[in-house]
């Protein structure tokens, strides 16, 4: 089977946050979008076709998850991360980013502490604050051109009150996937003072050849750790807002539900339930092909800034569709930086302070989800601007 990567599809008219937010984020139009995280792929055709076919029923009423749902997510992690997820620890949620919120506001009470590991995904830090309770950053250590935990600084977090981490693995925006002896030492660290951790594992699918992503709750059966997880950023479909949760502790899992029952988001869209189903049935040979796609582009870029850019570092990548661009060597403060690619590059990508003041600051995170040719013009551009700087 062959799959087309390649062409571009124009996202005009589609209400695309990606595209026509340009103006309203950036203070332009005119700019390439390589920022907020979805893909400029069209998803599976499967999933497109098995939302046609609901479509062509016409009748969209409440709808609730079918026993069917949970069979696909359950069958998706066996298959492709060997972890066998019970029925009862599901939970379904409108996406990661609600789950967090609802995690930590279920599992903690006001003003208690959460980990987070710096430079990571922005609503991390808002899941804490926005909910009333007390952010401890973990900032993450670039060490040798590679990001690793620093544990020792986690255990004082630990010691200073906090119950409940935030684990974003894969890591975005620095694209580690974490090795299984990390994840391991670090449940030591959870298991010693009794943490829960919440994991974000939406990234689990986009993981490079030579790396394997291994979910944090296979890993250990005598630690709490909830896990989200969605087909969401895997098919290209987080516009239609179904994610899952996976909750193993009794309490813990019934807190979350009655928090859902309260909000009142217990049912779910009808095209939600299609997509979500299809994606996991009949996606894997699009996944594949996508994933050689991405690596070599992953390649291409790496390859371009250092020959072209040598002062844009591209750290070196693991999974995610985003790279993480070490712009330091151009010596640009930060509100510098993003106007330097937005008015004289005309590239449209995340700056590194969204996701830690300090941790973040000079890099820039760029989304390569994208027709090669696109890059390539935006990196061209970028190379136009570098030299006349
Ligand atoms: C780590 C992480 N979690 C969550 C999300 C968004 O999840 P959702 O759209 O399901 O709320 C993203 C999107 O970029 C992400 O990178």
């Amino acid at each position: 089977m062959t799959f087309d990567f390649d062409t571009k599809v124009s996202r005009a008219g589609t209400a695309s946050l990606k595209y026509d937010a340009r103006q309203q984020y950036f203070g332009r139009d005119d700019v390439v979008p390589l920022w907020v995280a979805d893909m400029d792929f069209p998803a599976p055709e499967a999933v497109t076709k098995a939302l046609v076919a609901r479509a062509e029923h016409g009748i969209f009423g409440y709808t609730d998850y079918p026993e069917s749902v949970y069979e696909s997510l359950q069958w998706w992690f066996r298959r492709r991360h060997q972890w066998k997820i019970s029925r009862e620890s599901i939970l379904f949620c409108p996406g990661v980013v609600p789950s967090l919120y609802a995690a930590v506001t279920a599992l903690t009470q006001p003003k208690d502490k959460v980990i987070i590991q710096t430079p990571v995904y922005h609503p991390f830090f808002t899941a804490v604050t926005d909910t009333g309770r007390t952010l401890l950053e973990n900032r993450l250590i670039l060490d040798n051109g590679e990001y690793r935990m620093d544990l020792a600084h986690m255990r004082r977090c630990a010691e200073d009150g906090a119950k409940v981490l935030i684990l974003c693995s894969p890591h975005n925006p620095i694209g580690r996937v974490w090795r299984q002896d990390e994840l391991l030492a670090l449940l030591d660290v959870v298991r010693e003072y009794d943490m829960t951790v919440i994991s974000d594992e939406i990234h689990a699918d986009l993981i490079f050849p030579q790396y394997q992503h291994y979910p944090l709750a296979s890993l250990a059966d005598d630690v709490n750790v909830i896990t989200a997880v969605s087909p969401s950023k895997t098919f290209n479909i987080p516009g239609l807002g179904l994610s899952a949760m996976i909750a193993t502790d009794p309490e813990q899992h019934q807190a979350i539900q009655t928090l859902f029952q309260q909000w009142h988001i217990n049912n779910t869209n009808p095209f939600s339930i299609v997509g979500f189903e299809a994606a996991y049935q009949h996606g894997e040979a699009w996944l594949e092909a996508l994933m050689v796609y991405l690596d070599e582009t992953r390649r291409v870029v790496a390859e371009y800034c250092q020959t072209h850019m040598p002062m844009i570092k591209v750290e070196p990548s693991q999974g995610t569709y985003l790279l993480w661009l070490d712009c330091r060597g151009l010596g640009m403060s930060d509100d510098d930086l993003h106007q330097f690619f937005i008015e004289q590059a005309k590239v449209a990508m995340s700056p590194g302070t969204l996701f830690g003041e300090e941790a973040g600051a000079g890099f820039m995170r760029l989304n390569i989800a994208a027709p090669r040719s696109l890059i390539l013009s935006a990196l061209d551009a970028m190379k136009a601007a570098y030299l006349a700087l």
